[in-house]
C-alpha cells in the first residue's frame, strides 16, 4: 500500500546518520520507494551492532524489473528487500525461492548464495512475530479468525494464521471474487465472504485483522462496526499511519486486545538483516520509538520545513 506519510528525502544522500560506505550493501527496491522506512531500521541496527555496511533505497521502474539480478550485481548489493509493485516479479525472477515465497507467489527478501539469487517472504513472519511480541498468548487457542481484505497483504496474513492453526479463517472482501481466489488457493479452512456479511463473520471470532487501506492517512475512514466477537478477542491492523487506526480505537473502546501494525514492519526486516550482515538484530522499544517519531505527522512536517529552508 502507498504510505501517505511518506518522506521524500533520499536517505542515500540526505540521512544524517549514514552508515559506513564499507562493508556489505543492501537496498529496498520498489516503485516508488521514497516512502520506505526500511533504511531507518537497517541503519539503526548496523550502528547499534557496530557493523560496517549500508542499506539504501533504489527505485526500479516496472519496465526495468526484468533486469533485477543484474541491477543488484551492478550496484554491488548482497541482497535487499522488495516492495510494491515488484514482489510477484521478484518471486518469478529469483533463481531459487523457498517454500514460504512459493506459497505466497511473492518475495520481499533477496540474497545471493553461490551466485544464485534466492528469495523468501518475511511478511507473514513479521505479522506473527509482532503479535507474539505485543499480545503474548494471542494464538494459544486458535479458533475463528476474520481477515478483512483480499489483496497482497492479506495473502501473507492468511498464510500466517494458517501456520498458527486458526480455523476457520473468514476472508471478508468488498470484491467477493478476490476472496474466492484466496479460498481456492489456501484450501478448505478459508471461507470467502462479502463485505455485506461482516457482522455475521465476526460472530464468535477470537481474532480480526484489517489488511485493507481503510483507516490509513489519506484513505477512507474505517467505519465498519465491530460486534459479536469473543470477549478476549485480539484485533490488529496492518495500517500503521496512523498508529492508532479507527479500527483499533473501536476495538480498545470494546476492551478487546489490540496490536498496531508498526511491529510487522519492524519484525519482517529481521531475517533479511541477518542474511546480509550476519547478525540477528533485535526489535527493541528504542527502535520502535525511532519509527514512531518518524511517523509523527508533526515530525514529518518539521523535517520538510527544515529541508525547504536548507
Ligand atoms: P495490498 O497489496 O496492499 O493488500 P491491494 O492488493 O490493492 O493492496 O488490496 C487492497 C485491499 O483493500 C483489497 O482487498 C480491497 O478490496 P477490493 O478487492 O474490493 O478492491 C480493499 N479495499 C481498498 N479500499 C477499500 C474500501 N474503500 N472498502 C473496502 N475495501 C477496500
Amino acid at each position: 500500500m502507498p504510505d501517505p506519510a511518506a518522506r521524500p528525502d533520499d536517505l542515500r544522500t540526505a540521512h544524517p546518520d549514514s552508515a559506513s560506505e564499507a562493508g556489505p550493501k543492501a537496498a529496498v527496491m520498489g516503485w516508488p520507494v521514497d516512502h520506505s522506512r526500511s533504511p531507518i531500521i537497517h541503519r539503526h541496527w548496523l550502528r547499534d551492532l557496530g557493523l560496517a555496511g549500508d542499506y539504501e533505497r533504489l527505485a526500479i521502474a516496472p519496465d526495468d524489473i526484468s533486469d533485477l539480478k543484474s541491477i543488484l550485481l551492478d550496484h554491488g548489493y548482497v541482497g535487499g528487500n522488495i516492495t510494491i509493485p515488484h514482489k510477484e516479479a521478484a518471486f518469478r525472477l529469483a533463481d531459487h525461492v523457498d517454500p514460504v515465497a512459493r506459497d505466497l507467489g511473492a518475495a520481499n527478501t533477496l540474497w545471493f548464495e553461490a551466485g544464485r539469487l534466492c528469495a523468501t517472504n518475511t511478511d507473514g513472519y513479521g505479522f506473527l512475530a509482532n503479535l507474539d511480541d505485543r499480545v503474548p498468548g494471542w494464538a494459544a487457542a486458535p479458533g475463528k479468525a476474520v481477515v478483512l481484505g483480499a489483496g497482497g497483504a492479506a495473502r501473507a496474513v492468511i498464510w500466517a494464521l494458517l501456520q498458527r492453526n486458526f480455523d476457520p479463517v473468514i476472508v471478508v472482501n468488498r470484491t467477493l471474487e478476490k476472496a474466492e481466489v484466496l479460498a481456492d488457493l489456501f484450501g478448505p479452512r478459508l471461507v470467502a465472504t462479502p463485505l455485506a456479511d461482516f457482522a455475521a463473520a465476526q460472530r464468535g471470532a477470537g481474532f480480526l485483522v484489517n489488511t485493507t487501506s481503510l483507516g490509513m492517512h489519506g484513505a477512507s475512514e474505517f467505519d465498519l462496526p465491530l460486534g459479536g466477537m469473543e470477549e478476549d478477542a485480539v484485533v490488529t491492523d496492518i495500517v500503521y499511519t496512523p498508529l492508532e487506526t479507527g479500527l483499533l480505537r473501536q476495538a480498545a473502546s470494546r476492551c478487546l486486545r489490540t496490536a498496531d501494525g508498526l511491529g510487522m514492519l519492524l519484525h519482517q526486516a529481521v531475517p533479511g538483516f541477518e542474511k546480509w550482515f550476519g547478525r540477528r538484530p533485535e526489535v527493541t522499544a528504542r527502535l520502535r520509538q525511532i519509527l514512531v517519531d518518524d511517523l509523527d505527522p508533526k515530525t514529518v512536517e518539521e523535517t520538510q520545513n527544515r529541508e525547504t529552508r536548507a
